[in-house]
């Protein structure tokens, strides 16, 4: 099936930049959150995501409204947004709807279970979850929709990482993965099959890696920079376990190892890959999340020359 019209829920960090790869890349976009403040929000993401994209593309561009290529270019793009709070409408003449709300089961199969009779049968739906299962989502679907139905996994920044897992779920027909593809490669991006099992590919690795890092230091084996240190150096990894919990939040892999821990009660994963962690549940109890609060395993605000702090 051939795609043209994209609707993204969710005008966070992740649905603004699948919103902004889209049209840059020729869909027409329709972006929907429950409030005008979070599109607009969204729209705020985009605008300066565009404005550092048109710069590397054009580089003549004087950045000014109305002048140059990039200008021109970046309103081409925006042309290809509209934005809309009515989740009704905003599928009416959707293609595929792409998800990327809060990262909540309930919430996430309330708002597929009310799309299914709004959006049109043949419409594929896709959830950007980077944790939940696909099947759960999906729950609140006809047996038809289901067939229609897989997971789109995006990783943040959007505009800049070129990875996307295509998740195929129980019933997610071969055509419905095989036009995700075809989405996925139409965005740039360089999209790899998944089943629908805990964290795909690249959670189910990473966050078990991360774990045994802060067990690592937790045992006192290592300090969390040295560990950091051995990854980049002797790894050829951008970045350490411990910087990388910092980056994606340490409330975040909280919540993900807390809902792991029912999957691997119910045999899906071993237990002992989430088995809980005192050093990481006293530095979320303090507060300590990573760099969205400016402390985590570093000190965040002098991010530049990493302190520990135990
Ligand atoms: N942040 C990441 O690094 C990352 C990476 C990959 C995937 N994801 C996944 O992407 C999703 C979104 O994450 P994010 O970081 O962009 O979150 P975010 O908090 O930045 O944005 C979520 C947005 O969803 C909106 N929203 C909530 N309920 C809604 C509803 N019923 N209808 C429409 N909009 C609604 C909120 O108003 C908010 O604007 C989550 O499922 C997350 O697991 C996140």
């Amino acid at each position: 099936m051939s795609v043209k019209n994209i609707t993204v829920f969710g005008a966070g960090l992740m649905g603004a930049g699948i919103a902004q790869v889209a049209a840059q890349n020729g869909f027409k976009v329709v972006l929907s959150d429950v409030t005008e403040k979070a599109l607009q929000n969204g729209l705020q993401i985009i605008q300066k995501s565009l404005a550092r994209v048109a710069k590397k593309r054009f580089a003549a561009v004087s950045g000014q409204e109305g002048d140059g290529e990039g200008a021109g270019w970046t309103r081409e793009v925006l042309g290809n947004i509209k934005t809309g709070t009515d989740a009704g409408q905003a599928v009416s003449s959707s293609d595929l709807v792409v998800e990327a709300i809060v990262e909540n089961l309930e919430i996430k199969r309330n708002l597929f279970g009310f799309l299914d009779r709004k959006a049109d049968p043949r419409c594929i739906f896709a959830s950007n979850t980077s944790s939940l299962s696909i099947g759960d989502i999906a729950g609140t679907c006809s047996a038809e929709r289901l067939t229609r139905f897989g997971g789109f996994h995006f990783f943040n920044p959007v505009p800049a990482m070129k990875l996307v897992e295509v998740i195929k779920a129980q019933h997610t027909s071969q055509e419905t993965f095989d036009t995700l593809v075809a989405v996925a490669k139409k965005m740039e991006k360089v999209p790899v099959s998944a089943k629908d099992t805990p964290g795909f590919i690249t959670g189910r690795l990473l966050i078990p890696y991360m774990l045994e890092a802060i067990r690592m230091a937790e045992r006192g084996d290592a300090s969390p920079q040295d560990i950091d240190t051995a990854m980049e150096l002797g790894a050829g990894y951008p970045m350490g376990p411990f910087k990388l919990l910092d980056l994606v939040g340490l409330d975040t892999t909280t919540f993900i190892s807390n809902g792991w821990r029912e999957k691997a009660e119910r045999g899906e994963i071993p237990k002992e890959l989430v088995a809980k962690i005192p050093m990481l549940q006293k530095l979320v109890d303090e507060g300590k999340l990573g760099r969205k609060t400016g402390q985590g395993f570093y000190n965040v605000s002098r991010y530049d020359g990493p302190q520990y702090r135990s």
